[in-house]
């Protein structure tokens, strides 16, 4: 049985991707390694916690020790990484959270990698999930595309393309069989609500202020969650050892009239009157660095790989809204910080 552990799997991105392979791979046994920082909840796993092809594992990928000890008990076939600090706000108030976990936490990994393949690669595979940030900013028209050269703005950019720099050295220097993958911003279910998307629907629900930064011309090319997972799973399966793939929703918003229609949508849901909800948009500084424009060409997935976005962004969001407001429990819970003090509370005291 192939042994995958999925580093990050308590996060956003991680817990869609760890239930996708749980579910749709009950030949694969899941490793879930996670810190469980603020950012990452067991909550967002209940409905999979007791699968027989399921384990968590509460762990630093900092902690060379302990991650090299892990991976020679564990001896996994495949890790899928997306264990991060992912948020550009906190990267610049601190980067060196940032360098830690983002870049030496994945060097650890490939090390420990390395280590227990011994040089034996047959049917094994380092698959490191990235952003599109790494690729810097864009002006009116232009895309990334998988020969973008990297230009990174923001302490978080600049780490993650620095991981991904190293996740190729070892490629290359090692022979380590590494894929990437370069996604564009997700939204959707368990998406921490310091985010734009969660952070907006959140106040709009609550009537505080929604935070525009800047103007609010920043442009993001947004993508279904669950679309990613699915990218993922197809770009593990199939993509040649040593490629990298950009993944977007060919999905750009000006964050202004993200906000806008978010503040529509939530009108008609929560019976308030057309106009109400935009009344909480609040201009405030800009953010340092911002990024003007992220835009993905995701041509050479369709072509090579067979995979599209599967449903429109008016249908993912009104998916997500309503996840939100039935999901009161999970949101009170991230906001107040409840969920941190249950679960390490269970861990801890294994
Ligand atoms: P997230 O912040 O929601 O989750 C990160 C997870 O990593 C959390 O569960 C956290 O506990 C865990 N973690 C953090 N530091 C750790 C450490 N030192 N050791 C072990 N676990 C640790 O992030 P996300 O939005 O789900 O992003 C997941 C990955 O996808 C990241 O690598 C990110 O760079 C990448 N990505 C995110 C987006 C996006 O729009 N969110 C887009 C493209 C790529
Ligand atoms: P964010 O969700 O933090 O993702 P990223 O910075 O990785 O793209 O932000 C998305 C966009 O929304 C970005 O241009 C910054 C902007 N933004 C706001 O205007 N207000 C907010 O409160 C937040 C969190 C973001």
């Amino acid at each position: 049985m192939k042994k995958i552990i999925i580093t990050g799997g308590a996060g956003f991105i991680g817990s869609h991707v760890v239930r996708r392979f749980v579910k749709t791979y009950p030949q694969y046994q899941i490793v879930n390694l996670d810190k469980l920082t603020y950012a990452g909840n067991l909550a967002n796993l209940k409905d999979i916690e007791n699968e027989p092809n399921y384990r968590f594992v509460k762990g630093d990928i900092v902690d060379l020790a302990y991650i090299s000890n892990l991976f020679e008990i564990e001896q996994p076939d495949a890790v899928i990484h997306l264990a991060a600090e992912s948020h550009v706000d906190r990267s610049i108030t601190n980067p060196l959270e940032f360098v830690m976990t983002n870049v030496v936490g994945t060097v650890n990994l490939l090390n420990a990698a390395k280590n227990i393949w011994k040089d034996d690669y047959a049917s094994k595979r380092f698959y490191h999930v990235s952003t599109d940030e790494v690729y810097g900013t864009l002006g009116d028209t232009d895309m990334f595309t998988e020969n973008t050269a990297y230009d990174p703005h923001s302490p978080y950019s600049a780490s993650k393309a620095s991981s991904d720099h190293f996740v190729r050295a070892y490629y290359d220097t090692y022979g380590l069989p590494t894929v990437i993958s370069n996604c564009s911003n997700n939204y959707g279910s368990f998406h921490f609500p310091e985010k734009l998307i969660p952070l907006a629907i959140n106040n709009i629900k609550q009537q505080k202020p929604v935070p525009v930064y800047g103007k609010g011309e920043n442009i993001r090319d947004w993508l279904w969650v669950e679309d990613h997972a699915r990218a993922i799973d197809v770009i593990f399966h199939t993509a040649a050892t040593g490629t990298t793939y950009n993944i977007g929703g060919h999905n750009e918003w000006k964050n202004i009239d993200l906000i806008q229609l978010l503040c529509a949508i939530l009108d008609k849901k929560l019976g308030r009157e057309a106009g109400e909800s935009a009344k909480l948009i609040t201009y405030v500084t800009d953010r340092a660095g911002h990024d003007l424009r992220y835009a993905i060409d995701a041509t050479k997935l369709k072509n090579e790989l067979g995979w599209e976005p599967s449903i429109t962004f008016e249908e993912g969001l009104e998916k997500t809204v309503d996840w939100y407001l039935a999901n009161e429990a999970w949101l009170s819970d991230v906001t107040s910080g409840h969920y941190q003090e249950y679960y390490s509370e269970q861990y801890n005291n294994r």
